[in-house]
């Protein structure tokens, strides 16, 4: 059996790079050779606690971008995906029973058909490795406040939403999707973030940190004349400012929330709003639909035409898989509109 090299978590606290034997796609699979990395919250808090880790040696990490090496029997090149294929992709490790195979921090990472989409010539593989799990939180969410994944609004007719923590990765996939379903955005972000945001489709972007920015964006709404029921919870510590904007804005409308970190243990729960984690559907069949709409049919067109593009701004990181527990360090110490990113 053939070997390659991960980054391997043996215990909590450090990654080690060492070999591992070289998996064989099941038939719903492929096997690519990743090129890049990109790094998420999960991943640090898994080395750190071993949250959701029920296998060790684990590999963590999630987003990676490279070539596909092998396919499994039942995937079609009508999906655009076969040997040679340039790709981005989630490495669903977590939805493998913690699958040491699964996980993107090593050289050669199996990923499940639902999952990979085409990379354009364009983007190279550090830009590519940024969008798969950021941009399927954003597009989860959608669904979680009722509104379809193929809704499209003349642009910035739709509902208005409430995006808090705009600048986060998921958080720049959330205005950026807004945008292609036509909703209407108000935002929030440190100040040298606003430009960035608005850029990316937000029709106006408030500075959290100001003591009145629940009552600055409640009046800019109904300044605007508009309603607003709807809003996406990116970061920690965003549900109770999000619940009193929703309060002065959502009208007679039952409000609902998407909620993209674990629920407060203490949530609030007001009775005009319902407030959901913001997950995939725990029953596989549906998970994996959901996937294939979000990688296949909106992923793949929206980077091919550029109505998607990789977001915030990369910061490459140096040292491959040797540089991997500084890279999670530095995203632990918190990042502003920055992705953290590794060649290998
Ligand atoms: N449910 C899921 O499946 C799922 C998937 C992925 C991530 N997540 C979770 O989603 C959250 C965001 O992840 P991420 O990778 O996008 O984070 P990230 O990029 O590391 O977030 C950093 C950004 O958060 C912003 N921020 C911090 N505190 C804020 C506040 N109080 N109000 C508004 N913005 C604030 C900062 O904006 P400024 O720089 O403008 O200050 C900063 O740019 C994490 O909790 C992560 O665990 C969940």
């Amino acid at each position: 059996m053939s070997s390659h090299t991960a980054a391997l978590l043996k215990h909590k606290g450090a990654l080690a790079v060492a070999s591992r034997p070289t998996p064989a796609p099941g038939p719903d699979e492929v096997l690519v050779a990743v090129r890049a990395v990109a790094l998420n919250p999960i991943d640090h808090i898994q080395r750190g606690t071993l949250f959701f880790v029920p296998v060790l040696p684990a590999v963590l990490g999630c987003d990676v971008a490279g070539v596909i090496v092998a396919c499994g029997a039942n995937v079609s090149s009508s999906l655009g995906l076969a040997v040679g294929t340039r790709v981005c992709a989630f490495a669903s490790s977590y939805y493998q029973e913690g699958s040491p195979d699964h996980g993107a921090f090593q050289s050669l990472v199996l990923v499940q058909k639902e999952t990979v989409a085409p990379l354009p010539a364009g983007i190279s593989f550090e830009h590519g490795a940024m969008v798969p799990v950021a941009a399927l939180t954003a597009f989860t969410a959608w669904p979680i406040l009722g509104i379809s994944i193929a809704t499209r609004h003349a642009p910035g007719t739709g509902p208005a939403v409430l995006i808090w923590g705009a600048a986060s990765s998921v958080g720049t996939y959330a205005v950026q999707t807004a945008k292609l379903l036509g909703l209407t955005v108000y935002a929030t972000a440190s100040p040298h973030n606003h430009a960035y945001i608005k850029s990316l489709g937000a029709r106006a972007v408030f500075d959290y940190h100001a003591a009145d920015a629940v009552a600055q964006i409640a009046a800019a709404v109904k300044a605007d004349g508009v309603s607003m029921s709807l809003a996406h919870a990116v970061v920690p510590g965003s549900l109770q400012p999000v619940l009193d904007v929703l309060h002065q804005t959502r009208g007679a409308q039952h409000a609902r929330v998407a909620h993209s970190p674990p629920l407060p243990e203490d949530m609030p729960t007001p009775a005009d709003t319902t407030v959901t984690f913001n997950l995939p559907s725990f029953d596989k069949a549906e998970r994996n639909a959901h996937f294939h709409e979000v990688f296949h049919e909106q992923l793949k067109p929206a980077l091919e035409n550029g109505s998607l593009v990789p977001s915030p701004a990369a910061q490459i990181e140096g040292g491959g898989l040797s540089g991997l527990d500084a890279a999670l360090d530095k995203l632990q110490a918190g990042v502003s509109g920055k992705k953290l990113v590794l060649a290998l």
